[in-house]
């Protein structure tokens, strides 16, 4: 279904912020997928421990977490599991992963726990198209090992007040984390979220964002949408719990930018 002229392997996106409810993991869930509804082969990587996104998606089994994969080496296939959603796979996480930060301090290998786990070509047997990976809200170590493993970093910037502030610091991390592991990263782009069209300060905070980032700022904005709030309660993404809502086709837009970013043309 997809024009698959992938080079080796997925495209691994880290979903960053490290401010706190900003959307990062309604940005994770529902452009998975629309990315899955399009034809890609999609996986969630949970790598918060409150472990919205396993919730989001509907996981009840979660032995086999993200904490098995990154540090007791557990293999791919024990960890990832099928969704409801065709095309659609996830890594859940359990509130255990909330010892991996201090766990992995003393780990010599600590910030290429994750990089080394999804950066093995035993990925590839999956086909997936895009991994992302749902970053908590901090730039500590499981958030630097997402930045290690990923190929970029997408950017949730909530339509609020002091929307900005911090992308400063989050910029530095991806800046060191470039001199020391991983050169390659890219950013993504950054997803204005909750907008609110009537609202004076969602317009300012899109105009600072596009004066001051420019191109980096995806064309799609997410709509603050109560049918996107809703959807989590029902272990569903907006797309599968209501098609034709507002937030449903925003994030349905979103993946159409970011497929065509990556040279992924549905068809
Ligand atoms: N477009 C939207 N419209 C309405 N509500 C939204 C929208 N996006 C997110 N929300 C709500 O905002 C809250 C925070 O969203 P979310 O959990 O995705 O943020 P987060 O950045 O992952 O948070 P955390 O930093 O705690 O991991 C949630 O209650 C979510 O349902
Ligand atoms: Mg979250």
């Amino acid at each position: 279904m997809v024009d698959l002229s992938r080079p080796t392997g997925p495209r691994i996106v880290a979903v960053a912020n490290q401010k706190g409810g900003v959307g990062k993991t309604t940005t994770a869930i529902n452009l998975a997928a629309g990315l899955a509804e399009a034809g890609c082969k999609v996986l969630v990587v949970d790598l918060d421990p409150q472990g919205n996104a396993s919730t989001g998606l509907g996981v009840e089994d979660r032995d086999w977490t993200t904490y098995d994969l990154i540090l007791d080496d557990a293999s791919l296939e024990a960890v990832v599991q099928e969704t409801e959603i065709s095309n659609l796979f996830v890594v859940p996480a359990t509130v255990d992963l909330s010892s991996a930060d201090i766990e992995l301090f003393s780990n010599e290998k600590r910030s290429y726990l994750l990089h080394d786990a999804l950066r093995q070509t035993a990925i590839d047997a999956f086909e997936f198209d895009f991994v992302l990976i749902d970053c908590p809200p901090s730039l500590n170590l499981l958030t630097v090992n997402a930045m290690v493993a990923a190929h970029s970093v997408l950017v949730p910037l909530q339509s609020e007040f002091f929307a900005l502030e911090g992308l400063s610091q989050l910029m530095l991390t991806i800046r060191e984390v470039r001199q020391t592991a991983n050169p390659d990263l890219r950013i993504e782009g950054v997803v204005l979220t909750m907008y609110d069209n009537r609202n004076n300060l969602s317009r300012q905070v899109e105009k600072d964002a596009r004066d001051n980032l420019g191109e980096m700022v995806f064309k799609t904005k997410i709509p603050r949408n109560v049918r996107v709030s809703e959807a989590p309660s029902y272990a569903l993404p907006v797309l599968q719990y209501d098609s034709g809502s507002l937030g449903a086709m925003a994030y349905r837009h979103l993946a159409r930018e970011i497929m065509h970013k990556n040279n992924k043309v549905a068809i």
